[in-house]
């Protein structure tokens, strides 16, 4: 299994933060916002990890994370060149993938505890995909799961009417087909490729897993939940619970 972290986009709503900085350099608790998601993927033992970034940023990210070395891990770097959205930035990562399982993670995406168990359930799937989900209180700003019993039976990105407080949360699983289903998906009206028109793909095929995660979660791209993200990260250290 191959790890893929996403740390593109403008971090627009971070603004004037984001003018030089890139939102996922950003410091939350005591460290770099992206050294999070890897802290993740390590003590996962997922060791072999792609960072997609915009061409923008990329020598920043290179700098902070370095070779992979400091974090016990190995790293290679791939360009994003427009913000076409994070199917298309995850499209760029098919060869690196050599057709094994992927876990991708957003990397403004912050998590009290360790997504190991969920990988672990992933492994178990013999086929498909699995999504994370978070009981929120704004559910309008992410990709929603409405479930029957134990069974998710519709994600809409991003609803006016949600029509439940279950977030899709920045942690995705998928085997190898996710490649050729990104192949047939449509930009959205905001013009970008949905990682959730993927996941609906698989949701058609009867190939969509989801289990809840524990605990604080955030997602760093506005100024509460960045906010959230530091109170989350400072009360751990910067560590992730097991
Ligand atoms: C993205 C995804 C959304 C997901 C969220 C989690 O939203 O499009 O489905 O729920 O990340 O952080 P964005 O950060 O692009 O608004």
């Amino acid at each position: 299994m191959k790890g893929i972290i996403l740390a593109g986009g403008q971090g627009t709503r971070l603004a004037p933060l984001t003018e030089v900085t890139n939102k996922h350099l950003l410091p939350v608790g005591k460290e770099p916002m992206i050294w999070h998601p890897v802290k993740q993927l390590v003590q996962a033992n997922i060791l072999d990890i792609l960072i997609i970034t915009s061409n923008t940023h990329m020598g920043d990210v290179v700098n902070s994370l370095g070779s992979g070395k400091r974090f016990g891990c190995e790293f290679t770097y791939r360009v994003q060149e427009n913000p076409k959205g994070i199917a298309d930035a995850l499209s760029l990562g098919e060869k690196f993938a050599q057709g094994q399982n992927i876990v991708v993670l957003l990397a403004d995406n912050i998590f009290e505890y360790s997504i190991r168990p969920h990988i672990g359930a992933f492994l178990e799937q013999e086929i498909g995909a699995r999504v994370l989900l978070k009981e929120v209180g704004d559910p309008d700003r992410f990709a929603v799961a409405a479930l029957d019993e134990k069974k998710i039976m519709e994600i809409e990105e991003k609803p006016t009417k949600p029509k439940t407080n279950y977030a899709v949360v920045g942690c995705y699983m998928y085997d190898s087909q996710v490649f050729e289903l990104i192949r047939k998906i449509n930009p959205s009206l905001r013009g970008e490729l949905e990682i959730t028109n993927v996941n609906e793909l698989y949701l058609k095929q009867g190939q969509l897993q989801f289990s809840f995660i524990k605990g604080r979660w955030a997602d760093a791209g506005t100024f509460d939940s960045l906010y959230e993200a530091n109170r989350i990260l400072l009360s751990t250290n910067n560590n992730i619970i097991e």
